[in-house]
């Protein structure tokens, strides 16, 4: 199985004036092309039988360890970056619907309280990595981090919103104001998609 570079949902400049064109040119056409290319490089030189993305990193420890890190590293590169693009939505075309500010309600004092804490978990993680809002094996909703690739279906848990803080994703508009980026993301959450993915990982 190869993989290809998906198209994103939305035009090059649709997410200005908060994530801008060049940052999302390069960060699709350079970044996530270089971990597609070399996720199918790893795949064809370990002669991985794949059937899909998702099955191939929640049993990624079961890789020739020779292997391993590199599809932990390019597979959990093109898998969250596919994840990163379906999150976001060009500024204010979805708003969280009753129902998820609900489901985030009872797991947090407020839909704010969430974003507070999300946002926190985003500006504190060191060095390369994400923020994700993810459905832990209990079904409860749970803001944790992962470094460099490491992708949460690894881990066991079902991702449902994520934000990039490698300093790839923010550094061409924002230097090395991670915090300015941080508060930019939710202008673009689309929170329909989270709370598809939050259906699908409850029904499981
Ligand atoms: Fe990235």
């Amino acid at each position: 199985m190869t993989f290809k570079l998906p198209t994103l949902p939305f035009a090059n400049n649709a997410l200005e004036p908060w994530y801008d064109e060049n940052t999302v040119i390069i960060h699709h056409t350079k970044h996530h092309q270089a971990y597609t290319d070399n996720l199918n490089k790893a795949i064809e030189e370990a002669k991985l039988e794949v059937n899909s993305i998702e099955d191939l990193l929640i049993n990624v420890n079961d890789v020739d360890p020779q292997f391993r890190t590199r599809i932990i590293n390019h597979g959990g590169g093109y898998y969250n970056h596919n994840f990163f693009w379906e999150s976001l939505a060009p500024n204010a075309s979805s708003k969280a619907s009753e129902t998820l500010i609900a489901a985030i309600e009872k797991k947090w004092a407020s839909f704010d309280a969430f974003k507070e804490e999300f946002s926190a978990k985003a500006l504190g993680h060191f060095g390369s990595g994400w923020a994700w809002l993810v459905l832990n094996k209990d079904k409860e909703l749970e803001i944790i981090d992962t470094h460099d690739q490491v992708c949460p279906l690894t881990l066991g848990y079902q991702p449902l919103l994520t934000i990039d803080v490698w300093e790839h994703a923010y550094y061409i508009k924002y230097q090395n104001r991670r915090a300015e980026w941080i508060s930019a993301f939710w202008n673009l959450v689309n929170y329909e998609r989270v709370e598809e993915r939050l259906n699908t990982a409850l029904s499981k």
